[in-house]
């Protein structure tokens, strides 16, 4: 009889503490949606535009990125000159801030639309899905760069020409070495001009090949003619072209060619941009 009743009194208990945590659980449920829903506006107290022509800015079709606003804000206000699409893009590529400043890591699911430069790092172990380059100058590249590469050695030969990859994909390790033998010869400041720190190299991609011959005067040959003219049908592109050094970080690489596949190096070549200009405008998100 006793036990009964403590035993009615415990499923009394069981029945209010259930009741009692569904109850918290929905009020906890909605006051989360409400607070979402309801988040206030991070710009709310801030002059609502800086940039100049936003009333005709289609902030939908651009690229413009609500969390850089503060960045885009503070960049206008020291190039008062720059028209908005350059404040964006320019901040969108990082370039309000010193190279290697604030390194992030290379989004990788952009598979050949990644970026790898002074503000994006590979992680050391990263190594691509190699092919030889036997017959083709040697060393290796990534599987697709390095066929659509061998179409475009092959189509130049077709034309009398000789391409050769004199460095295509390097690892991480191999980059140290030779950063770090840079630095020994030229000083830091120098070496950063024209060699990429370890992790930042796009050879550690597999996308980038080194033509024929690392110097300037690979601008004179008519191998490099015939590249400017038609790398980009093979999906190729001039990685670090003449006079955008502020914004690669390199000075002028005529021998530099990477993969960024047939349509948007096609779009790089008529527009004539960098790609860091094409990943800030497209890519980025
Ligand atoms: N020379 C290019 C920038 C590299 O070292 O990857
Ligand atoms: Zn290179």
């Amino acid at each position: 009889m006793f036990m009964k009743k403590i035993m009615k009194y415990l499923i009394v208990i069981i029945l209010l503490a259930l009741i009692g945590l569904i109850g918290f659980l929905i009020w906890k449920y909605n006051y989360k949606n409400e607070y979402i829903n309801n988040k206030p506006n991070d710009n709310y107290d801030k002059e609502p535009i800086y940039l100049d022509h936003v009333d005709e800015f289609d902030i939908k079709d651009s690229n413009y990125l609500e969390r850089f606003y503060e960045r885009y804000v503070a960049y206008k206000k020291l190039h008062p000159d720059y028209s908005d699409d350059k404040i964006i893009t320019y901040v969108n590529i990082g370039l309000d801030k010193p190279f290697y400043s604030d390194m992030e890591e290379v989004d990788m699911s952009k598979k050949y639309l990644i970026i790898c430069n002074k503000y994006h790092n590979l992680k050391k172990n990263y190594v691509p899905d190699l092919v030889s380059l036997d017959g083709y100058g040697g060393g290796s590249m990534e599987r697709e760069a390095a066929s659509y590469f061998k179409k475009m050695v092959d189509a130049a030969k077709k034309e009398g020409l000789s391409l050769k990859n004199v460095s295509g994909y390097r690892s991480y390790n191999t980059q140290t070495s030779l950063y770090n033998s840079y630095v020994s010869k030229d000083g830091k400041a120098k070496a950063d001009t024209y060699s990429a720190r370890p992790g930042t190299s796009e050879h550690q991609t597999g996308l980038a090949s080194d033509i024929n011959w690392v110097s300037s005067r690979f601008e004179n040959t008519d191998e490099f003619k015939w590249l400017i003219k038609n790398a980009h049908k093979y999906g190729f592109i001039l990685r670090y072209p003449k006079g955008k050094t502020f914004i690669t970080g390199y000075t002028y690489e005529p021998w530099h060619f990477r993969y960024v596949g047939e349509s948007v190096a096609k779009y790089i070549y008529e527009h004539d941009i960098t790609y860091e200009e094409y990943y800030a405008t497209f890519i980025l998100k």
